[in-house]
């Protein structure tokens, strides 16, 4: 039970990458698997399956652009389960469905969901997690969910996706720098070709998929347990002493 006596919230957790995760918390015995996204009907299934399952999860409507709503997200955790031992920072969308790869609303919206959202999972994720270091409990685990994106750029995707994904990739860094005496580690996910987001655009169009795999040393995407068990890895105690790192689970495309 890699997730024993852990509280996580992870955003963005009624589809894809998220769910995925949540689903394993819960199998892995986490004390509690808040499910937060902006789809409740959504969400309500996914806590229904893990539940079902045996698990232990609760569904959050949380906004990740609000941060009144981040402040009452953390109070309702702080208030249920105690405090706060692994924030994921998963919510995001793509960039790959714009026209035009300049459009300013789209940098703004991506910039706001994919950057802003993660600044204030921390901002106020991470000020939970110490008020538990205060009373003598553990640290904790943040992972933010960055991207190939956020380490090399592409041609197709606006340009908003890249900046919103390498602004995730340093904001981890500043994290893992700030908070690692208070024993709360910071590290990033760096997924590659996975199953197309809800917002995808052209990386969901099969054929630049079959362009962008010839690219990827392990021949195919990825599958959100492939990504889940990084997260995993990454919430638990088996990397204690891992903080600002970079996990790329990509197949092998960002190194050739
Ligand atoms: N799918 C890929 O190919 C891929 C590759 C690399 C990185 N990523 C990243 O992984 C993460 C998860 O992606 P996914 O593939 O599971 O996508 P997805 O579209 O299946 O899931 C994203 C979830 O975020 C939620 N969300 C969007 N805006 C939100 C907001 N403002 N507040 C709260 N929730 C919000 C959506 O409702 C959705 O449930 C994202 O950050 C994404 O950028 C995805």
């Amino acid at each position: 039970m890699r997730m024993k006596d852990k509280v996580a919230l992870i955003s963005g957790a009624a589809s894809g990458m998220g769910a995925a995760t949540a689903r394993l918390f819960g199998r892995e015995g986490a004390a509690m698997v808040f499910v937060a996204d902006l789809l409740d009907k959504e969400g309500a299934e996914v806590v229904d399956s893990i539940n079902k399952a045996g698990g232990k999860a609760r569904y959050l409507h949380l906004d990740v652009t609000d941060e009144a709503g981040w402040q009452a997200a953390m109070a309702e955790i702080e208030k249920s389960a105690g405090g706060l031992d692994v924030l994921v920072n998963n919510a995001g969308i793509s960039g790959s469905a714009e026209q035009d790869l300049y459009d300013t609303a789209a940098w703004n919206r991506l910039m706001n969901i994919n950057a802003t959202g993660v600044f204030l999972g921390m901002k106020h994720g991470i000020a939970l997690m110490k008020k538990r270091a205060a009373q003598g409990r553990k640290g904790g685990s943040v992972i933010n969910l960055s991207s190939v994106s956020g380490i090399v750029g592409q041609a197709y995707i606006h340009v908003g996706y890249n900046a919103s994904k390498g602004a995730v990739r340093m904001i981890t860094k500043a994290g893992a720098a700030q908070h690692g005496r208070d024993n709360i580690r910071v590290n990033s996910v760096h997924p590659g070709l996975m199953p197309p987001m809800r917002t995808s655009g052209r990386t969901a169009d099969p054929a630049t998929r079959a362009k962008t795999l010839k690219g990827v040393p392990l021949g195919r995407a990825g599958e959100v347990d492939e990504v889940a068990y990084a997260i995993l890895f990454l919430a638990s105690d088996e990397s204690s002493y891992v903080t600002g790192a970079e996990l790329v689970v990509d197949g092998g495309w960002t190194a050739v």
